[in-house]
């Protein structure tokens, strides 16, 4: 139980990654509060409520007001907050020449500034405890055609993790980012569903042939790491962003070996 009595907010929480998440952190005791603005939250949070301490909020982290009553509301239910996971993010999948800046906005609006937005709200509250931003290996390190705005986002998200990290080192805060190649997520259907619409399947058979471990990660797995990094475990572990990608970004070439 490496998070027991801790108040975890996790944003994005009602499916894919931010789902994988809650359900680790609720698994290792913690008491976790979830931010979406999906339709699915309730449902998600019937499900999650068997496993232990969850409650959720319906809200739209672009909407600073929105999130700073939600993070009020979680230290008055619960006294304080431990753990913050920024883990809401979008990809919409367009080249550059083609995108609006709409579209652009978009991902800044959600996955910069509502992870600045959440992360404002809720520092206040926290004395101590650790802060986990959902950053990519698409962006810091690797990029496919199409992904201009969303790689932009999440390089983003690291300098974020360092500077943060750097400040709020004084408050005892730990800051990191998890930096994942692909994980089997909704985000990820809808890609392959963009990419293929006849056969998505193909789309992510394709992608898994192209990782090491020959398949995409799950949202458990995922969770996993998020936890440890939330955790004591991660004491000495600061503006760092871990990889979790089965590989994908190993290979040297693609022709040499044996
Ligand atoms: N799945 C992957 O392969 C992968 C790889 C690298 C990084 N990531 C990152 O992991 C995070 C989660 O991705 P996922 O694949 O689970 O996505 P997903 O689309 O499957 O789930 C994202 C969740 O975030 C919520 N959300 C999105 N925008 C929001 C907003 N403005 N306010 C509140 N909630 C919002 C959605 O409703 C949804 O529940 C993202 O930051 C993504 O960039 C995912």
């Amino acid at each position: 139980m490496k998070l027991k009595d801790k108040v975890a907010v996790v944003t994005g929480g009602a499916m894919g990654n931010g789902l994988g998440i809650a359900k680790v952190f609720l698994r290792e005791g913690a008491t976790v509060a979830i931010l979406d603005y999906s339709d699915r939250l309730g449902e998600t949070i019937n499900e999650l409520g068997s496993l232990g301490n969850v409650c959720g909020f319906h809200v739209d982290i672009r909407d600073v007001k929105k999130v700073n009553d939600c993070m009020k509301a979680i230290n008055d239910k619960y006294g304080h907050i431990d753990i913050v996971v920024n883990n809401a993010g979008v990809a919409k999948l367009e080249t550059f020449m083609d995108m609006t800046d709409e579209v652009r906005d978009f991902h800044f609006d959600i996955n910069i500034k509502g992870t600045w937005n959440v992360t404002k709200a809720a520092v206040p509250y926290m004395n101590g405890g650790s802060i986990v931003n959902l950053s990519s290996v698409t962006g810091p390190m690797v990029a496919d055609s199409g992904e201009v705005a969303y790689a932009t986002t999440k390089a983003a998200l690291i300098g974020f993790t360092k500077g943060l990290a750097a400040e709020l080192v004084e408050k005892n805060i730990r800051v990191n980012a998890i930096m994942p190649g692909y994980i089997m997520t909704p985000m990820v259907e809808g890609i392959a569903k963009d990419t293929d619409s006849e056969n998505p399947q193909s789309v992510v058979d394709g992608i898994a042939s192209g990782i090491p471990m020959k398949r995409l990660g799950t949202i458990e797995e995922l969770g996993e790491l998020a936890a440890f990094l939330a955790s004591d475990e991660a004491s000495y572990i600061t503006g760092q962003g871990i990889v979790i990608d089965g590989g994908s970004t190993l290979p040297e070439t693609m022709s040499v070996g044996v």
